[in-house]
């Protein structure tokens, strides 16, 4: 057998390697590599492994399967057994997410041909044993670990390393410059440390290095220019390294560079670099660099760019024409000097566009929507009058001098004492400015990098049961990745005491990897800095605990503006990818002078008619209360429904919608379910959505349907279609989802043969084992019970990459007002049901098994079980499936598009599970626990369970009908006869006539 190499790391290599390793008849596992695998769980602290059977021939019950509820776990064994000497061997090891407290393992080097180890997001502590010195590893990540002290100059003994990775750690000193000895290194990441010096000069090696990021550290001289060793490049990430700026001109030699990202240098300003020869950028930050002079025409060029941030420098001038970008969706010019008029072509670019010009010295002040667009242009202009904050507040004057200003950022409003801190629950969003009224508001700018964007970045929530003082203020907070601004308006002039309220409710502080992200932001009261470095964690000492800061603050032209700034620091991967940027919890702000009464003095006649008028308007408002509440009283308490429940999801305005649907607009359409129309639709901050909007006659309460929506909200698996929120405003009522990109099941497998995408049976498989596992989450996982009735190929919708998702998920709840075993009101597709549901509406969890299994098989034979073709032998296509059972030729109902490219083992094991699911009685039917654990060979599937021969024989067919019936009275012989046959149409096809 040749000796398999592994060239690339890639997870196809991995899968093949596996099937090679699971073949019946190859040999068993290096003794000495099960032995290093015990020292090795011994000295990590793993603990869960099955050290009874063979690691390599018996991976699924060496390890524990995978979870798909936690997202960041993995835990993993590869080998390879086509080596000349017959035994297996491990070559991978994969032990992700699952807060091992041990330390670095030095019996890793008993592993000799172990190439690839990744241990990201544990609790490991210590620094790297000199072992593994001798070691062939390829792929290293020690990412979002405790390790520290300096970085072990021995690693430059591994030079087969080509991948390594040891970000958000606590390595200390500087870079060795033994690592310049390996020479194939592809990809180097050191952000996040606490690593100080300068970069050797030997790194000039690494002449293969196609990704280079080394953030957040404490750096110390100028940039090393190093640029021309490394041509090869395509990601460079210095952000807050502590190096001083300028960037070097040799940057300029980087022609392949995809992703540049340097900010926050210190240290003297540049020009812009020369960036003309890279062409194919696709996300460029240039932010915070001191970069002066003007923004280079040859960004028009860049026709891959999406992202651009050139924010916080001193540039100049105008904005050249960018209008022919067509994937550029972010851009930052905020805080620049830019000047002249705002060119067309940005007040042109409608949504596609989102835009920050905030902080800059245009001539002109233009907002086009006043805060309900993509647009930020807060104090975006160099109007000498202050007082202008954008274009919008222009014209709202201060009614009165205002002393105070109380805001609980991104939560309700809420009374403590006599103060009330005022809602904030505007969901912000990449380049937002928003007024809640004439005293006070916000700009929010920046977006989380490395993450797919969503509304819910911008406002954190407490995982945990908060205990302090004032919780309540804590519960909620904002977020932001770059800045963040509020403002108050209408002061009156003074000295003011501004607090701030933190409390660290994300990161935690258990023994566990989601203790070990460092959030490190900026603090600004009226533009000047006055916490630097502010952490609310070491503050506070501790998470889940407030801390309140405190500052005094002159207010000369009736503004006072808070700003918090996100310099580069801590770490940004940890516990997640995503997880950094200021977190304010709520802000208050009070003269420090008594406000004066006005007023006393001045009681007189003109009062008291004053105050007859008062009692009049009074009395003529509370009779258009009570008649209002008459007429609407519907409206007005669904709302306040609305606004007392606490949805895990988000609110939206039917503004928000419209505009995010183009107005409902018929292109927009995507579809038409059961419930009512579907449309796509973009928000503000680029997220895609589906909108579903609800026929608005449901009987149900409005508190109800309100409890419904927030409980359908709760149920989150990545196999269920997000539930980003609703909108009730009025008759509308909307629901708003995760946009799916690739349509539903039904779509892609019975559709038009032209432009649908092919699935071949990998995906297949992937598809059915996602579904088994929403459906067995909404059974038997989730807090919340759910049957969803209607299982069916148009209700399971698929991602980017082919992830099915259930949707319809709780809705048929929504329309009815019992929840009891018998629905009054049978929700379901014909052809799917099951059929005590169909004809009896028993239903149980076990109704949506059988639909599982009609869907299973469609999903084997491409066929839709009721539009498949009757002939004189089958009725539809699970009677097929019957009688080729029984005949053993189940292998007749593949899809015949699958060619030969299948596994013939899942199949028969799907067809098989198919078969099982839709017996016809609900109680020999599998849980869908059960279901996933068959599908993925866990658990062999018992065929038993499957006796032909009561799908062959008529008689039973009607016997077990009857028996389902129940009390019903006994049909004379000819009923029974044209039952017995619908019968077998009505539980095989459920093409019920009930
Ligand atoms: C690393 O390699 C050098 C030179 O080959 C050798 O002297 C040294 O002992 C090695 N380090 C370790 C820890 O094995
Ligand atoms: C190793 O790094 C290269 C270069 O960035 C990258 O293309 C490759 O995917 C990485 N390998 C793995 C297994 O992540």
């Amino acid at each position: 057998m040749a000796r398999l190499v592994l060239p690339y790391f890639s997870f196809i290599v991995f899968l093949l390697l596996m099937c090679i390793a699971t073949q019946p008849g190859t040999g068993t596992t290096h003794s000495d590599e099960v032995k290093a695998l015990l020292d090795i769980a011994e000295q990590l602290g793993k603990k869960d492994w099955n050290t009874n059977v063979d690691p390599c021939i018996n991976e699924s019950s060496w390890l524990t399967p995978k979870l798909d509820s936690r997202p960041l776990y993995d835990n993993s064994l590869f080998c390879n057994c086509s080596y000349p000497d017959g035994v297996c061997h491990v070559v991978a090891l994969i032990l992700k997410g699952q807060d091992l407290g041990g330390v670095l393992p030095r019996s890793l080097v008993n592993l000799s041909y172990l190439t690839y180890l990744d241990l990201n997001r544990n609790f490991l502590s210590g620094n790297i044993p000199h072992e593994w010195a001798s070691t062939k590893l390829e792929f290293l990540s020690l990412s979002v670990n405790n390790l520290s002290g300096p970085i072990p100059s021995f690693l430059g003994n591994i030079t087969t390393l080509r991948n390594l990775t040891i970000e958000s750690n606590l390595f200390s000193g500087t870079v060795p410059h033994e690592l310049g000895n390996l020479v194939n290194l592809e990809s180097l990441v050191l952000n996040a440390n606490n690593l100080t010096g300068e970069l050797p000069v030997a790194l000039t090696n690494l002449t293969k290095l196609k990704l280079l990021r080394i953030s957040s550290n404490n750096f110390t001289g100028r940039m090393p220019d190093f640029f021309r060793s490394w041509k090869l490049l395509q990601k460079l990430e210095i952000q807050a390294s502590g190096f001083e700026g300028p960037i070097p001109s040799s940057i300029s030699i980087l022609s392949n560079l995809t992703e540049l990202r340097i900010s926050d240098l210190v240290g003297e300003g540049s020009k812009f670099s020369n960036l003309s020869s890279m062409k194919g950028m696709n996300r460029l930050m240039l932010k915070s660099c001191n970069i002066t002079g003007s923004i280079p025409s040859y960004i028009s060029d860049m026709k891959e760019i999406q992202i651009l941030d050139l924010s916080f420098n001193r540039l100049e001038g105008s904005v050249p024409d960018l209008s022919g970008l067509e994937k550029l969706q972010f851009m930052y010019l905020t805080s620049n000097l830019l000047n002249g008029p705002i060119p067309e072509w940005i007040k042109d670019s409608g949504n596609r566009l989102q835009l920050d010009l905030s902080y800059n010295s245009f001539s002109e002040s233009y907002d086009p929507a006043c805060g309900d667009s993509f647009k930020n242009l807060f104090k975006s202009s160099s109007g000498r009058d202050n007082l202008i904050l954008g274009e919008c507040l222009k014209n709202v004057p201060c009614s009165k001098d205002r002393y105070s200003m109380h805001i609980n950022c991104g939560g309700n409003a809420i009374t403590i004492g006599n103060i009330t801190y005022e809602a904030d629950k505007d969901l912000g969003g990449s380049a937002r400015y928003f007024h809640e009224n004439e005293n006070w508001g916000f700009s929010g700018t920046g977006h989380f990098w490395d993450l797919d964007t969503t509304l819910y970045d911008y406002i954190a929530n407490n995982v945990s049961i908060l205990t302090m003082n004032e919780s309540e203020l804590y519960t909620s907070a904002r977020l932001s990745p770059l800045s963040f601004t509020y403002y108050a308006r209408c002061l009156a002039k003074g000295t003011y005491k501004v607090k701030l309220h933190f409390a660290e409710i994300v990161i935690r502080d258990n023994r566990s990897f989601y203790s070990l992200g460092r959030r490190i932001f900026d603090i600004y009261v009226q533009e000047k800095l006055v916490w630097k470095d502010f952490d609310i964690d070491s503050s506070a000492i501790g998470v889940d605990k407030a801390v309140v800061k405190e500052h005094k603050a002159n207010v000369t032209d009736n503004v006072l503006m808070i700003r918090f700034y996100w310099a580069g620091k801590g770490t940004t991967a940890a516990p997640k990818r995503g997880t950094y940027g200021p977190l304010i919890s709520a802000i208050s702000v009070e003269s420090d002078f008594i406000p004066p009464h006005d007023g006393k003095k001045k009681i007189s006649i003109v009062v008291l008619i004053g105050a007859a008028v008062v009692v009049l308007l009074l009395i003529f408002m509370i009779l258009g209360i009570l008649w209002w509440k008459g007429c609407l009283g519907g409206r007005s308490s669904r709302e306040n429904g609305l606004k007392e429940l606490d949805l895990q999801t988000g609110f939206f305005t039917y503004r928000q919608i419209k505009a995010a649907t183009n107005n409902f607009n018929a292109a927009n359409k995507i579809g038409e379910g059961g419930f009512g129309s579907v449309f796509k639709g973009i928000l503000l901050d680029g997220t895609v959505i589906a909108v579903k909007q609800l026929s608005p006659k449901s009987k149900q309460g409005s508190r109800e349907f309100v409890n419904e929506i927030g409980m359908i909200s709760g149920l989150q698996h990545p196999n269920l279609v997000r539930l980003y929120g609703c909108c009730i405003e009025g008759k509308h009522l909307l629901l708003i989802y995760e946009y799916m990109e690739n349509n539903s099941v039904a779509h892609t497998l019975f559709g038009p043969a032209d432009g649908r995408l092919k699935l071949d049976w990998p995906a297949r498989q992937k598809i059915c084992v996602g579904i088994a596992r929403g459906l067995a989450f909404l059974h038997e996982e989730s807090t919340l019970k759910v049957v969803h009735r209607d299982i069916k190929t148009t209700n399971v919708l698929l991602d980017r990459d082919l992830n099915p998702k259930i949707s319809d998920f709780g809705l048929a709840k929504l329309n009815e007002e019992e929840n009891t075993h018998i629905s009054t009101r049978i929700a379901g597709t014909i052809g799917y049901m099951a059929p005590e549901y169909a004809l009896r509406g028993y239903l149980t969890d076990k109704a949506d098994v059988f639909s599982f299994g009609v869907v299973a098989l469609e999903i084997v034979a491409g066929k839709n079980n009721m539009k498949y073709q009757p002939n004189e032998n089958f009725v539809c296509l699970l009677d097929k499936a019957i009688v080729l059972q029984q005949k053993g030729n189940l292998m007749e109902l593949v899809d015949p598009e699958l060619g030969s490219e299948f596994s013939k083992k899942e199949v028969i094991r799907m067809i098989k599970v198919a078969l099982l699911c839709t017996n016809p009685s609900p109680a020999p039917r599998p849980t869908m626990t059960a279901v996933v654990s068959m599908l993925e060979g866990g658990t062999v599937v018992d065929e038993l369970n499957i006796d032909p021969s009561i799908y062959g024989n008529n008689e039973w067919r009607f016997e077990g009908l009857r028996n389902q019936l129940g009390k019903s009275p006994q049909p004379s012989s000819r009923e029974s006869q044209s039952l017995a046959q619908s019968s077998n149409a009505t539980w095989m096809c459920s093409s019920t006539s009930v």
